[in-house]
């Protein structure tokens, strides 16, 4: 079992809308997922309601994380752990727990600084379980951009960790989908976002079988 964590104290940087797709990615190739919601809003819980067909299996857990982690341990190949927009008790232990984090950023300076708190929750994870991946998720960008250059350049000088390869383009789909408890590969007209989200899965899969690589500087360029 491997453990997938999305976080970023920030609210609305794409947390439960890159989970929710990654979760579907990964369980449409087969594999068994189960999503844990730890933010009490419920969103990626609710969302994933919607849909009838239990593709992935998703519980809600507010305390007792390790507890839970271990009672599902043997019956998952993936956990992804949702966690809600504070860097408390819950999402240190999100955290704690995780074979890789991911803290999704938008193109934005404002939102680079206010990363700070998880950084640091994931700096002090690392003491106690120096084997944790994580890496930045560029999310709702526009790639390409000077802006987007701009932004790796100063997540790099401020937090020296690795920025994943693929980002999240800004796009309607995102939005569209989720409507109906949807990936955006389940939807037509969408095959950019949907290329997207199986390129960020295939990359996140490869890290975490491999545990990270060997020169885990940031990817993305
Ligand atoms: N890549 C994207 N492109 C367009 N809109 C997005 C994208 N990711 C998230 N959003 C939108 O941004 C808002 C916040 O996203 P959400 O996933 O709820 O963030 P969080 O879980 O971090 O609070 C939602 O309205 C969502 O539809
Ligand atoms: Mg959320």
């Amino acid at each position: 079992m491997k453990v997938i964590t999305l976080a970023n104290q920030k609210g609305g940087c794409g947390k439960s809308t890159a989970i929710i797709n990654l979760a579907i990615e990964f369980a449409s190739k087969g594999d068994r997922v189960l999503l844990i919601d730890t933010d009490p809003q419920r969103s990626s819980y609710d969302t994933l309601q919607i849909r009838k067909d239990n593709l992935v299996h998703t519980i809600v857990a507010y305390s007792n994380l390790y507890e839970t982690l271990g009672k599902f341990e043997d019956q998952y190949e993936y956990i992804f752990i949702d966690t809600p927009p504070h860097a408390d008790e819950v999402m240190a232990m999100a955290i704690a727990c995780s074979d890789i984090v991911i803290m999704p950023v938008q193109d934005s300076p404002l939102d680079i600084m206010s990363t700070k708190s998880t950084v640091e929750l994931v700096r002090k994870a690392k003491e106690l379980n120096p084997g944790l991946l994580h890496y930045f998720l560029l999310s709702r960008i526009q790639p390409r951009t000077v802006l987007a250059k701009e932004l790796v350049d100063i997540l790099e000088r401020n937090y020296k960790m690795g920025i994943l390869k693929t980002p999240l383009s800004n796009r309607v789909a995102y939005k569209y989908s989720l409507i109906y408890g949807n990936s955006v590969s389940e939807l037509r007209n969408a095959a950019q976002a949907a290329q997207e989200i199986k390129t960020l899965a295939q990359e996140i899969k490869e890290l975490v079988k491999a545990g990270g690589l060997p020169d885990d500087s940031t990817k993305y360029r």
